[in-house]
């Protein structure tokens, strides 16, 4: 089939290669052309395993290309897929709609056959019917351009695994376009092994992926918030986590207690749906987000109070290794990474902070230019009062303790993401500290 991806973020790119790689021939439209000039390359615009392989191999077999332009798009697609991002607005906390509405109405006017627009993005509910109304309105008389719904729910690091093999697939059909259902089918067919699949209303279909993303964010800050009673009481939340996941109604995943979410999606996503919900007359019902979102942060306070702890109650002065930049391991990512934040808290209260990332270092000089940054894990803790492991790449969690040792000026680490084998760091003469554990 002809597909477009409107939107070559994370979501875009990684769809795009994936829907390729099974076979469909597919056209990228961007509005940014560098962006669109380096995919054409093969380059993905950020680091995600194996992308820019499938990226090369796809455009060298002649299925993948990108363009600017939406005349070419609107002229090649016959499924649309829109994949823009929906930031968070400063002020209210809710989704910018701003470039969906953008594509919609860049698109629209150029249709000239029969086509379905299929909206991907994470997005307030309510919003895929207003787009319908909003793309009928635009295209041009007798063009015929339904619109569907389906959410993706891709992890960063597991982005092409996550397309390709989908824990499920979500359809959402409005009622004036029924014929999406089987255009849908037919797009996902050769994936294998089937996902399930649910079909539903539009209105559900955007529910299920800010319902999916507001549970999982809740499991960590439930999780959290055991490590803060954990602290209180003298017990470990470590072997706490590992005795509830036993119980296959609560499961062992995204159970890790430690200094919490960030990235693109939990926190905005959290956000942006209760500033929904107070829309729609039930911020009631989704208050508990707002617990859930204030744990979180606070996670990323006590990392700080622990590394003040260890340096004997202030951090003025001192000096302080942090590894890890980005919001999570296998991503240079550092939106809302809480990493990078706890980093330029310590900065803040006086700290001489170096950072090492494996990937995350370019994109942290970026927004956070005032902090130093080290050439590698050994080099970021020379002379450190403190080391605080706040993303666990493995590189971090298999160090060799006693090599750190040697090179800082005093042996006390913070293990934010619990991530170090404590016993082998205790055993190499360290002070450690992890979150929820005595
Ligand atoms: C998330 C959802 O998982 C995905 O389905 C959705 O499509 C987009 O948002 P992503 O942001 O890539 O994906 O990262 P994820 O792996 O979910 O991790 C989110 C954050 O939670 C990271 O900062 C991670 O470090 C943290 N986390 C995860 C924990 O603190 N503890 C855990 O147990 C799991």
């Amino acid at each position: 089939m002809r597909l477009t991806v409107i939107g070559t973020g994370y979501l875009g790119a990684t769809h795009a290669a994936c829907m390729a790689a099974i076979g469909h021939d597919v056209l990228g439209v961007d509005v940014d052309e560098d962006r669109i000039a380096a995919l054409t390359n093969g380059q993905a615009p950020f680091y995600e395993p194996g992308l820019s392989e499938l990226l090369r191999e796809q455009t060298e077999a002649g299925r993948l290309r990108f363009t600017t332009s939406y005349e070419e798009a609107a002229a090649f697609g016959e499924v649309h897929f829109v994949c823009v991002g929906t930031p968070q607005h400063k002020d209210s906390g809710a989704a910018d709609l701003g470039y969906i509405d953008a594509a919609i109405d860049s698109l629209a006017p150029h249709l000239t056959h029969p086509c379905l627009v299929v909206g991907k993005s994470t997005v307030p509910v309510g919003t895929a019917s207003r787009l319908a109304e909003r793309l009928a309105g635009a295209a041009p008389v007798g063009s015929r351009a339904a619109l569907a719904w389906n959410p993706e729910f891709l992890r960063e690091g597991f982005a092409l695994d996550d397309t390709l093999r989908p824990d499920r697939l979500v359809f959402g059909i409005g009622p004036e376009a029924p014929e999406a259902e089987a255009v849908l089918r037919a797009v996902y067919a050769p994936l294998d092994p089937e996902p399930p699949l649910v079909v539903t209303d539009l209105a559900t279909a955007e529910l299920v992926k800010v319902s999916a993303n507001s549970f999982l964010a809740t499991k960590i800050s439930f999780i959290n918030a055991m490590a803060e009673v954990c602290e209180a009481t003298g017990a470990d939340v470590l072997q706490l986590s590992r005795a509830l996941s036993y119980d296959t109604r609560i499961g062992g995943r995204f159970l890790g207690p430690g200094i919490g979410f960030g990235g693109g999606c939990l926190p905005k996503d959290i956000r942006a749906f209760q500033a929904r919900g107070e829309e729609l007359g039930v911020d009631r019902a989704l208050r508990f987000l707002r617990e859930v979102d204030a744990i979180n942060l606070r996670r990323r306070e006590r990392a700080v109070e622990l590394a003040a702890e260890l340096c004997g109650g202030s951090l003025t002065g001192r000096r302080v290794a942090v590894w890890g930049a980005a919001f999570k391991p296998d991503s240079d990512d550092i939106r809302d990474s809480p990493a990078l934040a706890v980093a330029a808290r310590m900065h803040a209260l006086g700290a001489d902070v170096s950072v090492f990332d494996p990937k995350a270092m370019d994109n942290a000089r970026k927004v956070q230019p005032e902090l130093g940054y080290a050439t590698g894990a050994l080099a970021a803790a020379e002379g450190a009062e403190v080391v605080l492991l706040l993303t666990e790449w493995s590189e971090f969690s298999e160090i060799d303790p006693t090599a750190v040792a040697a090179v800082v000026a005093q042996r006390a680490v913070v293990d934010g993401r619990n991530a170090l084998d404590r016993a082998r760091w205790q055993g190499a003469g360290w002070t450690y500290r992890g979150l929820g554990r005595p």
